[in-house]
């Protein structure tokens, strides 16, 4: 099956006077084809660095991502097969050409086909996000659309290349509330084209609106992870148990129920520990992630 993968992928970022930053820290996960995953976590968490490390804007310093079993560093075609929306639709589309230009000309260079055809294809592209009818659209340059149509824009060039795989980096964060929901109805839509999501976001409910299972990320290590429902109707970590206690959703309550038989599957410690307030001393040595059930897992020693 096709896969994205990270294994054990660490980035540290090197400040002035030596400093280094470490923004994502021994992450493993993978991302299957049609699939679509939210990796959820505060400002500063490691999301974008993620986003960066699996569209190859980033080069890990430890570990490997890989797709199909071939590292990012060695995929030729990555730009076909992995697109990346990003959280400002302002600076994704170059506002020198039009909007029917920046979509159609990868699409000529990637298909080998001629300039009428690539735009047969970018107004269909147009079509799918809602920019309709296309051609006026086509026209405009990036300056005289709105910030939803914007990011449909920044979409539908992503989508005319046809990727397996997509990374949306929080597309709704500058947009207000509505026109936000429309991205997120239109990704769920692309969901139902095959393509796999892995979604970005700081909200659990657009997370849980969007995805089928959620990545945890705290000071860039994965703290928890598993189906959306069971982790938000179970938070395990305290920290994800904050995340759900301050996202209001009252069509999910919160159920307890017995933890299945732990697995022992990796060690870490926990980098939520100095803001916790179920801490010990073991929290800040060595933890075991553990599995609890059907891939729900966490890393925290209230399940030691
Ligand atoms: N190029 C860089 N150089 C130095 N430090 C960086 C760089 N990129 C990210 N960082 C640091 O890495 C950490 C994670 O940053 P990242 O942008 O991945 O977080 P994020 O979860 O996307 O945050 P936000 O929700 O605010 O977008 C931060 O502490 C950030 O300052
Ligand atoms: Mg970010």
């Amino acid at each position: 099956m096709l896969e994205l993968v990270f294994d054990q992928v660490t980035k540290t970022f090197r400040g002035p006077n030596g400093t280094t930053a470490t923004a994502v820290d021994g992450v493993s996960f993978h991302l299957a084809e049609g699939e679509s995953v939210a990796l959820v976590g505060e400002s500063g968490s490691g999301k974008s660095t993620v986003a960066r490390l699996a569209t190859r804007l980033e080069r890990p310093t430890a570990g490997t991502v890989s797709l199909e079993g071939m590292p990012l560093q060695a995929v030729a075609d990555l730009p076909y097969r992995v697109q990346m929306i990003f959280q400002d639709p302002f600076s994704s589309l170059n506002s020198v050409h039009t909007v029917g230009y920046s979509i159609q000309r990868p699409i000529a260079v990637k298909e080998r086909i001629s300039s009428p055809k690539a735009r047969l294809k970018a107004c269909q592209a147009l079509q799918r996000v809602g920019l309709t009818p296309p051609e006026p659209f086509m026209e405009k340059r990036v300056v005289q659309l709105s910030g939803g149509q914007r990011q449909r824009a920044n979409i539908a060039r992503a989508i005319a290349l046809s990727p397996r795989f997509m990374i949306a980096d929080e597309p709704t964060s500058m947009l207000d509330v509505s026109v936000g929901l429309g991205i997120l109805n239109l990704l769920v839509d692309l969901r139902a084209e095959e393509m796999a999501l892995l979604f970005i976001t700081h909200n659990l409910a657009a997370a849980r609106y969007v995805a089928d299972r959620v990545i945890v990320l705290y000071r860039g290590t994965i703290v928890e992870s598993g189906a959306i429902d069971d982790v938000i109707q179970r938070p395990l970590h305290p920290y994800t148990q904050d995340l759900v206690a301050a996202t209001p959703d009252p069509a999910l309550p919160f159920v307890g129920g017995r933890l299945g038989d732990p697995e022992t599957v990796e060690v870490g410690w926990c980098p939520f520990a100095p803001r916790c307030t179920r801490r010990t001393a073991r929290c800040e040595t060595p933890i075991l992630r553990r599995v609890v059930e059907s891939g729900h897992s966490v890393r925290c020693t209230l399940y030691e």
